[in-house]
């Protein structure tokens, strides 16, 4: 089952949002599809029409209480062919409880493994950290989204993740996180400064950037507070054609159809990691560098 992790430890950059939406509009075309909400503060499972408190079962018991499944907790929601794995409060205890436990990373992968034929696609909303959630997400997935917000600070944070992604698919089985993209998020197309920064993210990144872009919209800040994606919230929006088109990219670049010679970050990461942060790093203080325009200057890595 192709696996697709929105992940990103920066807050705020449209990870549950995109995971929401993606999922959604998978679902629109006709694919059976699982979201996970695998961050306590449940947004998506709130994003989504439900009340995280109502449900007697959740990912936090497919995690910590051996003998429940995603099949167990999986819901309907109000998309057709949207399963929703809702969490609560609750998700934010896992990391104690699971101390000792052995293979911890391996937990989703597993349960994931058991409703495999159930579902087309899952897609895994993460929280804004890199602890044993998102851990088990980037190692259950094969396909890792990370939502950049197209902002001064674009860059922060970047380096840690993606080295995280490294180790994780040496680690752990050469099928994870087989791809790597970033999604420009909050892009304005009339700000000069938007576009400077959506330019040299491209420049730095390449290929790793979807070419959709997700524009700022006021519909996507609406759509949670009526608890639906955007796809049914405002289904004729410039946000609902953005996921589409985005959904659409994703699904185009499934692992068996990505052309060998299109680099995706496959094999060699460690060194294309170092060659894509060489002249745009700047390990202390910020300082004026041939490489670094104004705003990349100051996009300095602070985790
Ligand atoms: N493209 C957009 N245009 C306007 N508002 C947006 C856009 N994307 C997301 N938002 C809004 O910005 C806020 C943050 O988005 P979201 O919750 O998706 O980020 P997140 O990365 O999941 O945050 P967290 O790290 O807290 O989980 C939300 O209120 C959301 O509705
Ligand atoms: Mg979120």
């Amino acid at each position: 089952m192709r696996t697709i992790a929105v992940v990103n430890q920066k807050g705020g950059c449209g990870k549950t949002t995109t995971a929401i939406n993606t999922a959604a509009a998978m679902a629109e075309m006709g694919r059976r599809v699982l979201l996970l909400d695998l961050d306590p503060q449940a947004h998506a499972t709130i994003g989504l029409g439900r009340d995280p408190n109502s449900f007697s079962k959740t990912l936090y018991d497919v995690l910590t209480a051996p003998g429940t499944g995603l099949a167990d907790v999986a819901v309907r929601t109000g998309v057709d062919h949207l399963d929703l794995a809702p969490c609560n409060v609750l998700l934010a205890g896992t990391e104690l409880k699971l101390a000792s436990t052995p293979a911890k990373e391996l937990l989703l992968t597993r349960a994931l493994h058991d409703v495999r034929d159930a579902y087309d696609l899952c897609v895994i909303d993460c929280p804004p950290a890199l602890a044993i959630l998102t851990v088990n997400a980037l190692v259950a997935s094969t396909d890792i989204i990370v939502p950049v917000q197209v902002q001064y600070y674009a860059l922060e944070g970047l380096r840690r993740l993606l080295e995280m992604v490294g180790i994780i698919r040496r680690r752990f089985h050469s099928r994870s996180a087989e791809n790597v993209s970033l999604l420009l998020t909050f892009v304005e197309d009339h700000t000069m400064f938007s576009r400077q920064v959506q330019a040299q993210l491209r420049e730095i990144f390449g290929e790793l950037v979807f070419r959709t872009v997700i524009h700022r919209n006021v519909r996507l800040a609406e759509a949670p507070s009526a608890g639906e994606p955007v796809l049914t919230y405002a289904p004729h929006s410039k946000a609902a054609a953005d996921y589409r088109a985005l959904t659409a990219e994703i699904l185009r670049m499934s692992p068996a159809v990505v052309k060998p010679g299109r680099d995706r970050m496959r094999g060699g990461l460690k060194k294309q990691l170092s060659a894509i942060f060489e002249g745009v790093w700047i390990p202390t203080r910020p300082r004026s560098h041939r490489l670094v325009a104004p705003i990349r200057a100051h996009a300095v890595e602070s985790t």
